[in-house]
């Protein structure tokens, strides 16, 4: 999962000037996406998602590291682009029920992530998807991505990467 994990923490450490949207309101007068989702945010993220992808791929043909899951450049490039499409899609849904940027939305901040990057696997790389995300696997990335999730904010916080713990 660490192609989907890294792309938030990267786009929050090195993202910031123009905004997705350009600016620009949706029909209901609020932002598209908001100030917190930029262009450099966007590519940055998906650059560091395929980046640890690739190592992945590397340490994976030179060890016998046989209980973990083999990637390909498809499926890290479907989990760090999907991951910050999740991000998006997520922005897109708060703004559209008013919830201000970098204002808390439960559940949605935690696992849009995880539904972004499923969606694309889903939809092009099935095959992956269901051979190395298996029941107790999907128990393990239920659990463990609100849990690294609140750990990375809170460290970027610290750091004064992140403007608030969540
Ligand atoms: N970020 C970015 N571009 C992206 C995603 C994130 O530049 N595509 C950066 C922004 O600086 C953002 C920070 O990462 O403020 C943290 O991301 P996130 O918590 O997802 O954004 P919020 O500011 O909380 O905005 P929202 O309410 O829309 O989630
Ligand atoms: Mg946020």
């Amino acid at each position: 999962m660490l192609p989907a994990y890294l792309p938030n923490p990267v786009a929050a450490a090195l993202g910031g000037g123009k905004p997705i949207d350009g600016g620009r309101c949706w029909r209901d007068g609020r932002r598209i996406f908001g100030d917190g989702k930029t262009v450099r945010g966007l590519i940055a993220g998906i650059a560091g998602g395929v980046a640890i992808g690739l190592l992945q791929i590397l340490v994976h043909s030179h060890a016998e590291i046989v209980w973990l899951p083999e990637h390909t450049l498809v499926s890290i490039t479907l989990l760090a682009v999907g991951a910050l499409l999740g991000d998006l899609a997520k922005s897109f849904l708060k703004r559209r029920r008013g919830v201000e940027r970098g204002e808390k939305w439960p559940v949605a901040d935690q696992f849009d992530l995880v539904i972004g990057a499923f969606i694309l696997l889903l939809i092009f790389d099935p095959g992956w998807l269901f051979s190395t995300i298996t029941i107790p696997i999907a128990i393990a990335i239920l659990i463990l991505t609100p849990v690294l999730h609140r750990g990375t904010n809170i460290i970027g916080y610290i750091l004064g990467i992140k403007d608030v713990p969540w």
